[in-house]
């Protein structure tokens, strides 16, 4: 199937104003092959159909099914450890022990799973396997897609690269029979994590109380310079006062606002005032 250039650059502007992900005119072939499986599944035959049925009021739900298919979601268990470290020994050991309130963290581009699990093993480490309710993690993302891989919480055990071998045994479950060469992150981990479905630029975030911390890692370099501004200034207002921000090794954010230090590369404290 082939795409117009007039229907390309509607599907840009749809993605952009919908997730401010900026697909260039070198995503053509790849959104070509993506939808075309999608076309094909809806019994239609080429892009003029499929576009007038997003236009439509039927086709309105295709804007998320389009994201889901066009966002990249490569993701992995302990992925830049340094940054993880940071968590381990510098912002949980600060963290007051006479406090009532859970710990929270806000994993908000959490793809399929590994990277709230890793937080979620580095907290229950810290706090205890029998002190859950002491930590709370929400992990959310804009695709549906890799949102029900992270709830189901399978992967491919070779996919478990973990810094402590005990780890394995601790937190999964090895798949047997038809499951063999998988494994499952055991239920009372998983049962500690909230999933949603969050656009970051959509209009409100659905919380009434602010994190300790925040992670915002690999997907900041999807977004220009003014949106990376609005979303940092956005995930601020629910930080609290000497909360983390945390980013991907290739991401940077210094001079974005002047509510953040920098304390590491990839690690900024929200000020206190
Ligand atoms: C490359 S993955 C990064 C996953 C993980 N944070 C990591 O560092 O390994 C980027 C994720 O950002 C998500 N994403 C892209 N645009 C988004 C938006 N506007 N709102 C929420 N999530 C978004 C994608 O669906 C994808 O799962």
């Amino acid at each position: 199937m082939e795409i117009s250039e007039e229907i390309y650059g509607q599907i840009r502007r749809l993605v952009y104003s919908a997730s401010r992900i900026n697909l260039g005119p070198d995503k053509k072939q790849l959104v070509t092959t993506r939808l075309t499986k999608r076309i094909s599944q809806l019994g239609m035959n080429n892009f003029d159909q499929y576009w007038s049925y997003v236009l439509s009021p039927a086709g309105r739900p295709e804007t998320g099914i389009i994201i889901d298919s066009l966002t990249t979601n490569y993701t992995k268990f302990f992925r830049e450890p340094k940054t993880l470290d940071f968590l381990a020994k510098r912002i949980l050991p600060e963290w007051d022990k006479s406090r009532t309130d859970p710990f929270s963290i806000w994993c908000c581009a959490s793809s399929t799973g590994e990277e709230p699990y890793t937080l979620s093993i580095i907290l229950s480490e810290f706090f205890g396997e029998e002190n859950r309710h002491r930590w709370k993690l929400i992990a959310s993302d804009i695709s549906d897609r890799v949102l029900q891989t992270a709830q189901t919480g399978i992967y491919e055990a070779s996919k478990l690269q973990l810094p402590d071998s005990r780890w394995v045994s601790r937190y999964f479950q090895r798949g047997t029979g038809a499951q063999a060469g998988k494994t499952r992150v055991k239920a009372s981990l998983r049962n500690n994590i909230t999933f949603l479905n969050i656009n970051l630029f959509q209009a409100n975030y659905p919380f009434d109380f602010k994190f300790d911390v925040i992670f915002c890692r690999n997907v900041m370099i999807y977004f220009d310079r003014n949106c990376q501004k609005e979303l940092v200034n956005k995930l601020l207002t629910f930080l609290k006062p000497g909360g983390y921000l945390m980013v991907g090794s290739s991401e940077s954010i210094t001079g974005v606002t002047n509510n953040l230090r920098a304390i590491e590369p990839t690690a900024y404290k929200k000020e206190k005032v």
